[in-house]
């Protein structure tokens, strides 16, 4: 089954056609970060733009690149849920011309739902059950992956996500946005003890995050240093910080992963890119003997792939939506989309 995907939830305008959840025939994915980079964020109205204007370009250039007519797609899967609203309703917009033109079923997708399925894309033999650890841009959570389309959040993050952490330092220190890439290489050179860096919730008997005060404490130590009139080390800085982020979710997750009797640990979402978090996750697991599973790094970012994959999944549970489906800013991952 050919499952045709949009993905515009954010910054990414994304076509990808997928074959039976697994196989990619084509993931194309058109990057606005340049634009928003100017303005040091996401400006909202200007991601909606973009995506109107570039998604029917990316959704010829998916069909052309997996050597395929639009009568050989089967379905059209949609991310509806959480984002941008003008992002999400540019795309859902889209889905839905194609969905009633070509007369094929209309699957709406969960955000953080397809940043899971993207495991099934590069681990075909990957089943649930299993635990998950989701950290992007905007979630921070630890699910239960009970079946295909029936999620439990264990624990979430109760204020700034780890990516959102991320982006805010590195703009104190400096970096582009979205930082988190920038300072991950930057740790590579720093001293991970150069700064005293809070753990919140580390011990903790419970699977929630908390980041805002760990961010707080560097951009208060970067104030304090410059009105002394003394400098700080990046590199170090970077070190210090992104040790206290990997410390905090690789601990969480592989507890959580021992406390509900997990041998498998998957994980998800773009701070998963990170290269001091997967070493150590990598590490964690294999000292407590549980398997780890982590995407690869072009399908850690948001792309319409794990969209596809993820609607096959639901196409196949019998959750086909009609053309009343509409786009929400946040919704929680076991949100029934017909209940809305
Ligand atoms: O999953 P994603 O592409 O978009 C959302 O759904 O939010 O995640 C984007 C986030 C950004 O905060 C970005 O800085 C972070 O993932 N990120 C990283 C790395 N690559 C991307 N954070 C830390 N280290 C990285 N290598
Ligand atoms: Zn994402």
């Amino acid at each position: 089954m050919n499952i045709l995907a949009v993905e515009s939830s954010c910054d990414e305008t994304s076509c990808a056609i997928v074959t039976d959840g697994r196989t990619v025939r084509s993931n194309i994915v058109a990057s606005q970060i340049e634009e928003h980079r100017l303005y040091g964020g996401v400006v909202p109205e200007i991601a909606s733009r973009r995506h109107a204007e570039c998604i029917s370009q990316v959704c010829s250039q998916a069909l052309s690149a997996a050597e395929l007519e639009f009568s050989d797609i089967d379905g059209i899967a949609v991310t509806y849920a959480p984002g941008l609203i003008g992002a999400l309703l540019t795309g859902l917009n889209f889905a839905k011309g194609l969905s009633m033109s070509l007369s094929k079923p209309l699957i709406a997708v969960h955000h953080l739902r397809g940043h899971i399925a993207a495991n099934y894309i590069a681990t075909p033999s990957l089943a649930p059950p299993f635990l998950c650890l989701v950290v992007s841009g905007g979630h921070s959570h630890i699910i239960e992956v009970l079946s295909h389309t029936e999620f439990k959040i264990v624990g979430k993050t109760l204020d700034d996500a780890a990516g959102e952490a991320f982006d805010k330092v590195a703009r104190v220190l400096g970096m582009p946005y979205p930082g988190g890439v920038f300072l991950d290489k930057a740790a590579v050179n720093g001293n991970i003890d150069a700064y005293p860096l809070p753990r919140p919730k580390l011990h903790d008997n419970d699977y929630d995050f908390s980041f805002s005060g760990l961010k707080t404490a560097v951009i208060n130590l970067a104030h304090n240093l410059k009105q002394k009139g003394e400098s700080l080390d990046i590199n170090d800085m970077a070190a210090s910080f992104t040790e206290a982020v990997v410390d905090i979710l690789s601990t969480k997750a592989v507890r959580a992963a021992e406390d509900l009797s997990y041998n498998k640990l998957v994980c998800a979402g773009g701070v998963i890119a990170n290269s001091h978090l997967r070493k150590r996750l990598d590490m964690l697991c294999s000292k407590k003997n549980i398997e780890l599973v982590v995407p690869p790094l072009e399908l850690c970012g948001d792309n319409a792939a794990m969209i596809a994959s993820q609607g096959y999944f639901e196409y196949l549970a019998g959750n086909i939506c009609d053309l009343s489906l509409n786009a929400y800013p946040s919704l929680p991952i076991d949100a029934n989309v017909f209940n809305l």
